[in-house]
């Protein structure tokens, strides 16, 4: 069964350790991400943007997916279903869902609107039971091939949205969605311990979690980052283990163009990938 995901976040925050929320795309990859954190006793969010979501069928077939394999796998550790990057509406349809958890992303709002908007959805939410996440400035990334630089959350911005009982809050730090381009700054710690200081202490999230150093990710860990989200991070390991079966021309011997021969092998890396990141973020072994 799903559960809300404030409870995870808060005993990673006191326990100083980063709950791994991975994106899924279809079943394949819930697999994976489940098979991974059960393995390593890890607590997890599993979440979808709005676009995977639809892509997988709708947030009805998300919710059902998710709550069958943890059945069906027998799955042991706490499980959030998580909506990532939500819309106003996306937001209010998860929660009707099902979805144990969901973001509103209302950045690109001006403050004030994300402000109102934050709080009818934090009512509604609390109300059926569901964590809520909620985000002040934008997080920079990749968009029609163009890089732009992470933005700088205002800390004042974000107690303001912190103030209105949002149960974890995403900031802009310099990180961004994607691969980080050669020359980035990496994270800024000062603006996170301010962040941190003017929320007093609620849980922040880390976005663009993907390929960020391992020695950066602890100290933002260290500094009141409670949840990591990776997505781009399991989507190369798998192309990569995909591209050398084909390239090796394995697709192309017996019945290797079975579909679950032929995804086997980027499924096997994302179990990897997941497990080793499952460790990094310290929350292995968190699932008690
Ligand atoms: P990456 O794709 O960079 O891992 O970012 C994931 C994310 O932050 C989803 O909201």
């Amino acid at each position: 069964m799903l559960v809300s995901a404030t409870e995870m976040i808060n005993k990673a925050h006191e326990g100083h350790y980063a709950i791994p929320a991975f994106n899924t795309n279809n079943l394949e990859w819930t697999q994976c991400i489940l098979k991974a954190v059960q393995e390593t006793q890890t607590p997890v969010m599993i979440q979808t943007s709005e676009s995977a979501a639809k892509y997988m069928g709708g947030y009805k077939m998300v919710v059902d997916m998710v709550n069958d394999l943890i059945d069906s796998m027998g799955i042991t550790v706490p499980v959030a279903l998580h909506l990532d990057h939500g819309t106003y509406d996306g937001a209010k349809a998860c929660i009707e869902a099902g979805y144990s958890s969901v973001m509103f992303d209302g950045s690109h709002y001006s403050i004030e609107e994300n402000i109102e908007k934050s709080k009818e959805i934090i009512a509604l939410a609390h109300s059926k039971g569901v964590s809520v996440e909620c985000e002040v400035g934008g997080i920079g990334g990749t968009e029609d091939g163009v890089t732009s630089a992470g933005e700088l959350a205002d800390p004042a911005e974000c107690k303001a949205i912190a103030d209105l009982g949002v149960d974890f809050l995403a900031a802009g730090i310099g990180n961004i969605h994607g691969k980080y381009p050669a020359d980035w700054a990496g994270l800024n710690f000062e603006r996170l311990g301010e962040i941190q200081a003017a929320i007093n202490g609620k849980p922040m999230v880390l976005h663009g979690g993907s390929g960020i150093p391992f020695e950066q990710t602890s100290k933002a860990v260290s500094l009141g980052v409670s949840k990591i989200n990776i997505n781009t991070e399991l989507q190369l390991v798998f192309a990569d283990a995909t591209r050398k079966y084909i390239e090796a021309g394995k697709d192309l011997e017996g019945k290797g163009y079975d579909p679950r021969k032929l995804l086997k092998p980027g499924c096997e890396a994302i179990v990897a990938k997941a497990e080793e990141l499952c460790k990094a973020f310290g929350a292995a072994g968190k699932a008690n």
